[in-house]
């Protein structure tokens, strides 16, 4: 619909940008930490491991004077577990005040800090004496952790996230501590119970911070690609909306309601998958909804049906070409690619919020959207044009879904600095910060302005007019 734009973004429009522990900190082995499952993680040939990531553990202050003068309002970043419970049980003092210090610095900066309670960094001494989320028990250690960051931290940070993309979690057997080894119906079966345990931990955390922090707000946070239809075929339309129920709401529907809906639990009950689920859990987390939803978003699919009629596990890949009985990815001229094969489409943001909105009825953040890319220091300067032009078609989007109405309070580059992806070290870059060093050399690990940097600090200072 063509319609009138806000000018500028409003006055109390959150501009962020976003990190998680594990990517940035380093000093893995420093300040009684403990030990996360992904530490042990073999990383690929020629990619680094998180020991020493970006080294932000020792050059916090150094990273939050570049975040002050780059203008950020918020800056989101995730609390390790193992620094503040490196045995899962007990408090290690030093964790507790390295965070203190960050967050002090934080709020003296100006900056409202927003913190991701669990991002991917799970205790391994919870996954040896119990087997981690697949037993209740885990549920009990989360609320254990979160309310030691409501009570240290709940008198400077407001605003809360439970779980980093629990949908894309699952996905990852090393970051919840399944062995590799467990694939099949058992994979599926422990993925279930798992995305239960969370689910409930996520509701009984979300009771716990409104009755603790008076005022406080909390979210989950989803990761959904939106899906386009491949073709004006009404199958690939039904297949769509598969596999963003599939993919996506699943899990807002039980944060959010409380329920199955009924796409997921025909989709479980087919598999025989079914977790183990009472009435007392379904009531908490009906009784105990978010504030608002976080979304990450990164890229949307394009969905045809797929074609094959049986009933058929899906696998533990986050990224299957095809659900066999139900949809596959196809191609779309329309829609370009990143390096790593990520398709880049900013209208999939909006058509995300306008879809979570319309279900949910609640507020959003968009807690993570950036472009990983091969970034090249030449003569001490980045020229990141095309990270530029990606996160302003983005924002541009989410200042079209203000302009409409749809309730948006925040937008959180990924990443503020480089840090360690995931899956592909340092080789993808996501800053607005350069970190000198790549995977198999730590030179000076010194922080280098991109020209991203100066474009994002020139948008802030404008509140997004040219967008
Ligand atoms: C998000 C995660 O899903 O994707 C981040 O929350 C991650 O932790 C980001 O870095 C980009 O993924 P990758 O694999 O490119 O690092």
């Amino acid at each position: 619909m063509y319609h009138k734009r806000i000018e500028k973004f409003p006055d109390d429009f959150l501009f962020g940008a976003g990190t998680s522990s594990f990517q940035v900190e380093g000093g893995i082995k420093e300040g009684g930490r403990g030990i996360a499952v992904h530490d042990l993680k073999k990383p690929k040939k020629g990619i680094t491991d998180f020991s020493v990531a970006s080294d932000h553990y020792h050059r916090f202050e150094e990273d939050i004077e570049l975040m002050k003068e780059l203008g950020l309002n918020s800056y989101r970043f995730s609390i390790s577990w193992v620094r503040i419970l490196p045995d899962g049980k007990n408090i290690n003092k030093e964790g507790l005040d390295f965070y203190n210090r960050l967050i002090q610095k934080l709020t003296d900066s100006g900056i409202e800090p927003i913190v991701t309670i669990y991002h991917f960094e799970y205790p391994k001494a919870l996954v040896d004496k119990y087997k981690g989320w697949l037993s209740r028990e885990s549920i009990e250690d989360y609320v254990n952790f979160a309310g030691i960051l409501f009570s240290n931290y709940g008198d400077r940070v407001k605003y809360w996230l439970t779980i980093n993309e629990q949908d894309h979690l699952l996905k990852i057997p090393e970051r919840i501590g399944f062995p590799a080894e467990m694939t099949g119906l058992e994979y599926e079966r422990n993925a279930q119970t798992a995305n239960y345990n969370m689910c409930v931990a996520a509701a009984k955390v979300t009771e716990l911070c409104h009755k603790m922090i008076p005022g406080a707000k909390i979210a989950p946070i989803i990761n959904p690609m939106p899906a386009i239809p491949a073709s004006n075929l009404p199958d690939d339309l039904i297949a769509s909306m598969e596999f963003n129920e599939l993919s996506a709401y699943y899990m807002l529907d039980l944060n959010c309601r409380g329920k199955y809906s009924p796409v997921y639990r025909k989709y479980l009950e087919d598999r025989d998958i079914f977790p183990e689920i009472n009435d007392d859990d379904m009531k908490l987390m009906k009784d105990n909804p978010p504030d608002f939803i976080a979304v990450n978003y990164y890229m949307n699919q394009t969905i045809a049906v797929s074609s094959i009629k049986e009933i058929a596990l899906r696998g533990k890949e986050v990224f299957v070409s095809e659900e066999v009985g139900i949809y596959k990815i196809a191609k779309n001229e329309y829609i370009p690619q990143t390096d790593w094969g990520w398709n880049i489409c900013p209208e999939g943001l909006k058509i995300a919020i306008m879809e979570i909105y319309n279900r949910y009825q609640l507020p959003m953040l968009i807690t993570e959207n950036g472009l990983g890319a091969y970034d090249k220091l030449e003569n001490g300067e980045i020229h990141d044009s095309y990270r530029i032009d990606y996160i302003s078609r983005h924002l541009s989007q989410v200042k079209d879904c203000i302009s409409l109405g749809f309730p948006v309070f925040g937008y959180y580059a990924w990443s503020f600095i480089d840090l360690v992806s995931g899956r592909e070290g340092m080789d993808k870059r996501y800053g607005f910060v350069y970190v000198n060093r790549d995977n198999d050399d730590l030179k000076d690990l010194s922080r280098i302005k991109k020209d991203s940097y100066y474009w994002y600090k020139k948008t802030i200072a404008e509140r997004g007019q040219d967008l």
